[in-house]
This record gives C-alpha cells, sequence and structure tokens, in this order.
C-alpha cells in the first residue's frame, strides 16, 4: 500500500499525494451575489493535504447556473473571493483547481432571471431542479444557436482569465453528468443537424472549441477534462450503441493535447449491454496517453489496486472528504473513516460543511 502516497506531476504541478478530492457542490453561497465567503476558504484548506482539490463545480457565467447557491466565477467580485480561497489552500501547501460548471438544460427559468435554459436541442430533460421556490419540474430549454455558442465559449474564455487571477493551479471542464457538454455528446439529447450534431467530430465540437479556447488564456497542462461516458438513465441522457465510439474519439482527441488530467468517473449504473462499457477506467487507459484520474465509489483498497495496476495515475474521492477533511492522514495510518451526513450536503451555515474533526484532533 504505497503507490496512493507517491507523488505525481501534473504538468508543471509537483502533488504530494494522488489522493484527489472530487468536485463537490456544496450550496454555500448562499448570498445574492454568488461568492465564496471564509467559511468555503476554511473548507477548503481543512482538507488541503489532498494531492489536488477540484473545487465545487463553479458557474462561468449568469446563465449557466442549475442550482441554488452555487458560487460563480464570472464578476470581478466572485473573482476577487476566491483569492481568500486558493491563498488558504496555498498557504497549507495545497493545490485547487476550479472546475468549470455550465449545466445546460439542468436548470430552471427561475434560476436564469425569467430566461430559457440553453441545449443543444430543445428537449426537456425531465428531471427536478433545485430552484429558490423549490424543486420545480424542469422545462423545454431553448435550443441554443450557433452565435450562443461562440458566446458561451467566449464566458469560458473569460472565466479561465478569472481563474488566473483568482490564484487557481489550474482548471477542470466539467464535460460530465449530464450537463452542456455531455448534452452534446448524447444522441437522447443532441438532435442538431447542423455542425454540432451527428457525427463524433460534430458532437464534441463545443467541447473542443472550449479547449481551444482556453489554451489561449492558459497552459493546455493545466487543464483538466471531466468525462462520465456510461452515464445512463439520469439526467435523460441515455448509453446507446454510440455512445462508447463518440467517447472513443473525444478521448483519443484528448491524446492530441497536453491537458492536465482526464477525469473519467466510473457508472454508477451498469447495463448488461454489449455495447456498454462495464470497466470504464481499463477501456479509457488503453486509448488515454496522459495523466488518469479515476472516481466513483473507491475506498482505499479499491483505489490502490487501480494505481498499482497503472489503470489510473490517481484516484478522485468525493464523499469520503466531506466527513474526513484529513483522509489523507486516515488512509495513511489505517484510521477509521467518519461518515458524511447526507442532509447537509446542500444546506446552508457550518453544519456538515467545517464541523467534521480530524481524527487526531478528537
Ligand atoms: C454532495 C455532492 C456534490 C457533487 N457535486 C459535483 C459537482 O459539482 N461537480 C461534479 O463534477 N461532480 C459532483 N459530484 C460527484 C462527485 O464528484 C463524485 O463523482 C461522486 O460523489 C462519486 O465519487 P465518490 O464515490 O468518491 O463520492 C457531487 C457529489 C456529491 C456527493
Amino acid at each position: 500500500m504505497i503507490k496512493i502516497f507517491e507523488p505525481v506531476e501534473l504538468g508543471s504541478l509537483k502533488l504530494s499525494n494522488r489522493v484527489f478530492m472530487a468536485p463537490m457542490t456544496r450550496s454555500r453561497a448562499d448570498n445574492s451575489n454568488a461568492v465564496v465567503t471564509e467559511r468555503h476558504a476554511k473548507y477548503y484548506s481543512q482538507r488541503a493535504s489532498a494531492g489536488l482539490i477540484i473545487s465545487e463545480g463553479t458557474s462561468v457565467s449568469k446563465r449557466s447556473v442549475g442550482y441554488v447557491n452555487v458560487p460563480g466565477i464570472y464578476s470581478e467580485n466572485q473573482t476577487e473571493a476566491w483569492k481568500q480561497v486558493t491563498r488558504a489552500v496555498h498557504d497549507k501547501g495545497g493545490h485547487i483547481f476550479v472546475q468549470f460548471w455550465h449545466v445546460g438544460r439542468i436548470s430552471h427559468p427561475d434560476l436564469l432571471n425569467g430566461k430559457l435554459p440553453l441545449a443543444p436541442s430543445a428537449i426537456n430533460p425531465n428531471k427536478n431542479v433545485r430552484t429558490y421556490n423549490g424543486r420545480l419540474k424542469s422545462v423545454t430549454p431553448k435550443e441554443i444557436t450557433v452565435d450562443e455558442i461562440k458566446q458561451t465559449v467566449n464566458e469560458f474564455k473569460q472565466a479561465a482569465l478569472n481563474a488566473i487571477e483568482a490564484g487557481f493551479d489550474g482548471v477542470e471542464i466539467h464535460a460530465s453528468n449530464g450537463y452542456l457538454f455531455h448534452q452534446f455528446f448524447n444522441n437522447v439529447s443532441n438532435k442538431r443537424t447542423d455542425e454540432y450534431g451527428g457525427s463524433n467530430e460534430n458532437k464534441s465540437r463545443f467541447l473542443f472549441e472550449v479547449i481551444d479556447a482556453l489554451k489561449d488564456i492558459i497552459p493546455e497542462n493545466k487543464i483538466g477534462i471531466r468525462l462520465n461516458p456510461m452515464m445512463h438513465g439520469a439526467s435523460g441522457i441515455w448509453v446507446d450503441e454510440q455512445t462508447a465510439d463518440t467517447f472513443d474519439y473525444i478521448v483519443n482527441k484528448l491524446n492530441d493535447y497536453d491537458t492536465a488530467y482526464l477525469h473519467l468517473t466510473r457508472p454508477a449504473k451498469i447495463i448488461d449491454e454489449p455495447y456498454f462499457i462495464k470497466d470504464v477506467i481499463s477501456h479509457y487507459r488503453n486509448i488515454y496517453k496522459g495523466i488518469l484520474v479515476a472516481n466513483g465509489n473507491y475506498d482505499l483498497e479499491s483505489a490502490e489496486k487501480e494505481i498499482a495496476s497503472q489503470h489510473a495515475d490517481a484516484v478522485a474521492f468525493g464523499v469520503p472528504f466531506i466527513a474526513n477533511p484529513d483522509l489523507v492522514n486516515r488512509f495513511r495510518n489505517g484510521y477509521p473513516l467518519a461518515e458524511a451526513d447526507k442532509n447537509t450536503f446542500y444546506t446552508s451555515g457550518d453544519k456538515g460543511y467545517i464541523d467534521y474533526p480530524n481524527f487526531e484532533d478528537q
């Protein structure tokens, strides 16, 4: 049991271990400007011993928001506020990427000043959305025009400028879990007949346009990409005969770039179809030549195995980091893990956020 505690290089960054913290929305930016606060700085600094922290999904624009109390990185105020977070993590010797989030159709006019959510096609994902007026049914989104796609690419570009200003070590593009990029990749959510629909090249065009735009702002090796290729039956995304081929295409094309990493989530639900990739990590390890980060219901033993077998270079842990700010130390010493309280995942305040103690301080 040693590999997971070995350092790993991510571009020019030297990370002290391979236990990464997965991005997690915690809905604590409960203020009108969607800015992070001292409380966020404390939360992230408590977890700074992770090899890399990937921040909660962070809105790249006003139109990209899909959940309550999510912080943004599109305004000056927000950018300024993030500085206290990056500083607090760096002061403890940690590293932090910001996760760029555009939810596409997983939103509601109540979160968008009355505007319709944007999506590749006008297809309702039939999902409940958490708004300030409680859980509401999603609506049929507006089919995004090519001009709006270009504008959205520019929003990512501005967010990258802000991320540098805020002191982040890099950015992760949230191209998974049924949000805007994933909506372009999937045949059920993308029925376009223009250059953004149909072929693999077209369905992934928006992703590569965003990567190309970010490259002008931030070194390629500070850009990570998150995918959940076999997500099925959630947020209106369904795997079909073409899905694996589309993701094979995307991952192959990522090999043409010198990005920081590819972050893959294993499917929560496995279906017994010949076209379904059951072992996403080893499948894409065979294709992807860069740093691969695995995620999805790992414990120390399974994570160590994934790294020792060279299927992954690092493993990102989500829920375990909520109740165990000192997860790395607990793993190292074989200390027991505390259990996270699901009721406080998305609530306000300190409870269930910054009040989980380190094992050695108990
Ligand atoms: C409370 C919570 C919030 C999450 N928010 C995000 C998010 O903002 N962005 C994202 O890509 N994934 C998000 N996820 C998914 C996690 O990053 C991760 O993929 C998932 O929890 C599985 O990993 P785990 O088994 O180690 O927890 C969230 C998960 C949880 C539990």
